[in-house]
């Protein structure tokens, strides 16, 4: 079963509460659930973190580079001038996506930029909670891809 790590930035914890006008009424602890579900219909084994912290969230991207685990970002503000944050995505060896809940290229000029959107895999912005559900299904699709063209390789 391919291992995915959700990844979640600052502030993401205070889902629920935070600009509810903004985010939703969902709690970080609806947005596990929603990624568990969605990884059990897709057959993935999903990793749901979410931290404050710059340093520790790069030091999961590490892990991540170092035991080739696809992943599923939202760097929260980070993904606007977090150039570590970038350097550790771009280190990475196997899927990425990038996830926002909102639509970051709809709201203040500052959002417009993404530092890590272009090492990124594809991006998945807009959609709320659903947002991650469709990372996660292009995970899922990316690896079955890659079981074919293994599986072709040893023909
Ligand atoms: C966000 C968008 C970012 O601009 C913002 O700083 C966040 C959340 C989103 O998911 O929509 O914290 O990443």
């Amino acid at each position: 079963m391919t291992r995915v790590l959700v990844l979640n930035g600052p502030n993401l914890g205070r889902l629920g509460s935070r600009e509810p006008e903004v985010y939703g009424a969902a709690t970080h602890a609806d947005l596990v659930t929603a990624c568990r579900a969605a990884g059990e219909e897709l057959g993935l084994d999903v990793d749901v973190r979410q931290t404050d912290d710059e340093a520790e969230l790069v030091g999961w991207l590490h892990e991540a580079a170092d035991a080739g685990t696809p992943v599923v970002l939202n760097p929260a503000a980070f993904t606007h001038y977090s150039y570590a944050l970038r350097d550790a995505c771009a280190a990475l060896t196997a899927p990425l996506v990038e996830v926002h809940l909102t639509n970051p290229a709809a709201r203040e000029a500052f959002r417009h930029t993404s530092v890590s959107a272009g090492v990124a895999t594809g991006t998945v912005t807009g959609f709320g909670l659903t947002s991650y559900r469709l990372a996660l299904q292009a995970i899922a699709e990316l690896a079955l891809t890659q079981e074919t063209v293994h599986a072709d390789d040893s023909r």
